[in-house]
């Protein structure tokens, strides 16, 4: 018999809303509960996926044109879908990914103004019918979040400022995170949960899963 399908969650949010943190919180949440789950993140989450990213993120590529940025954006989901969601999803068990499609809508379509039709084309071969079950949408001031997020960076790539999206000016940040909020008013997948201090975000995570999945 073919096994139950799992369930597809991914955490968005503009820079330093604490995607990252939430994750960790929640796989150690499942993993407690003994329940079976893979972790990724977007882009990167397999061998190639990585190698985009780097090319994506380092900010020595300021000469990336906006239509190269979606196309490799959507190149790492291809192979992540190919390689990691899809199997595990069929095979049952919960996949998290840090970032997945609404992350192309908000970045590539409010920030960089590229037609969001021609990015649900495009996204739409890439993911090959699978979407997420569960999308938590962390909301953050940029004011906030764009300083916390470049401090991490930092160390990552040694320069003085951020990754090459997060030198990007605040008016684009500014108009990533009202493009998030609008996709979320129009997608009833989508639990947005305010910016606050980790463990009551957590608990806002714990309490949709169980209410949504009974988990
Ligand atoms: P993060 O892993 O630190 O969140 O960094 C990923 C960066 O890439 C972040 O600035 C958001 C951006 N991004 C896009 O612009 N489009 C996308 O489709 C994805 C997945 C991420």
């Amino acid at each position: 018999m073919a096994a139950k399908r799992g369930y597809f969650i991914t955490f968005e949010g503009a820079e330093g809303s604490g995607k990252s943190t939430q994750v960790k919180l929640l796989c150690e949440y499942l993993a407690k509960k003994k329940i079976d789950y893979e972790v990724s993140r977007e882009p990167g989450g397999t061998d190639i996926g990585e190698q985009i990213r780097e090319i994506l993120l380092n900010p020595k590529n300021s000469k990336m044109c906006a239509v190269t940025e979606l196309l490799l954006y959507s190149a790492s989901r291809s192979q992540h879908i190919y390689e990691r969601i899809k199997p595990a999803i069929e095979s049952g068990k919960i996949f998290i990914s840090d970032r997945f499609s609404f992350a192309t809508l908000a970045y590539q379509g409010y920030g960089r103004k590229i037609d969001l039709e021609l990015i649900k084309k495009i996204t739409d071969i890439a993911v090959q019918g699978i979407e997420p079950d569960l999308i938590f949408l962390l909301d953050i001031d940029p004011l906030v979040g764009v300083n916390k997020a470049k401090i991490k960076s930092q160390a990552i790539y040694a320069t003085e400022n951020g990754d090459r999206l997060e030198n990007e000016s605040i008016e684009f940040h500014n108009d990533v995170r009202n493009g998030y909020l609008e996709l979320a008013c129009q997608n009833h997948n989508v639990k947005v949960i305010e910016y606050a201090p980790i463990e009551i975000v957590h608990q806002q995570i714990i309490k949709t899963l169980e209410q949504k999945f009974g988990i």
